[in-house]
């Protein structure tokens, strides 16, 4: 299995971006794993800290090990959004492939200081891994959410800070604010475009650039947010969505039935669905 910071490099150059799916459950694992599978696709699997804490450490590094092992695929296993560099270390040390380290709440300064604290950790272990920082502030959480969430300017990345910030901690992914919110709000997302470009240029060639908060944006400013840099999109909400919808309906339509696989199907093929609309936006068919 290539690397994952090899295989984001040729996204890059290639203008593609890897899919990065967040899971809570067996289930949407197998669906996303099945789609990856299907569609030849490199893919990051996700789990946040809540998610983490529903799924259990160990158990996430075996359920993906037990797919890469049988499927063969380029599988990422990502503890996301790790808030703090205990729980950074914490999921590295239990096995996951990637790291990603997020203090965007701190000072820039702080937020080098704990980010090259991991960095340093993790390279002492394994130098070929790829962790990811975070500066810039992105509002919301991963749900469908009513209101309208509006963006202020003081929120978005600089990219003559994003420029410092890879430089003194040395991460290899970049997650920064461009107009993206987590989940999905009563408005639309409107992605800065040219600010993409603008970090894109100022950050060394080999460092990705990720978009997160991938869902509710409209696929036109998906492709447009490529073509500027971006090789690393993270889903979370319409999986959710997808997943609990087709639930519910499978739970209507079958009000007597108690074996739990009988009820699941539909809403494993919900997410399937959904992550392989994904993969062919994100132009990540046939990468493996
Ligand atoms: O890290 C996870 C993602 O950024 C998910 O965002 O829920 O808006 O898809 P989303
Ligand atoms: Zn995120």
């Amino acid at each position: 299995m290539n690397n994952l910071n090899e295989i984001l490099e040729k996204a890059s150059k290639e203008h593609w971006a890897v899919g990065h799916f967040n899971v809570s459950n067996l289930e949407q694992l197998r669906a996303i794993m099945e789609a990856a599978k299907e569609l030849k696709a490199p893919i990051m699997i996700g789990l946040s800290e809540g998610e983490r804490k529903a799924v259990g450490l160990k158990q996430a590094v075996a359920l993906v090990k037990a797919f890469q092992e049988e499927y063969g695929l380029p599988v990422f296993l990502n503890p996301d959004h790790s808030k703090s560099v205990e729980l950074a270390k914490q999921a590295f040390d239990a096995g996951f492939d990637s790291v990603h380290i997020d203090l965007s709440k701190l000072s820039l300064a702080e937020n080098i200081k704990g980010t090259k604290e991991v960095v340093d950790y993790v390279r002492a272990k394994n130098s070929e891994i790829s962790i990811e920082g975070e500066l810039g502030y992105l509002r919301g959480e991963s749900k469908i959410q009513r209101e309208i969430i509006e963006i202020k300017s003081e929120d978005l990345t600089k990219s003559e800070e994003a420029a410092e910030f890879v430089q003194k901690t040395g991460i290899t992914r970049f997650a920064g604010a461009y107009g993206n919110i987590h989940g999905i709000a009563a408005n639309e997302p409107k992605l800065d475009i040219e600010r993409i470009r603008a970090i894109r240029k100022i950050l060394p060639e080999n460092v990705s650039l990720v978009l997160h908060g991938g869902s509710g944006i409209p696929d036109k400013q998906i492709k447009e947010a490529i073509a500027a840099g971006i090789n690393n999109i993270h889903i979370n909400t319409e999986i959710r969505v997808a997943y609990i919808e087709a639930l519910r309906k499978s739970l209507a339509e079958n009000p007597d039935e108690t074996v739990p696989y009988k009820i699941t199907p539909q809403a494993i093929e919900a997410v399937k669905q959904k992550v392989e609309e994904k993969l062919k936006l994100f132009n990540s068919v046939n990468r493996v």
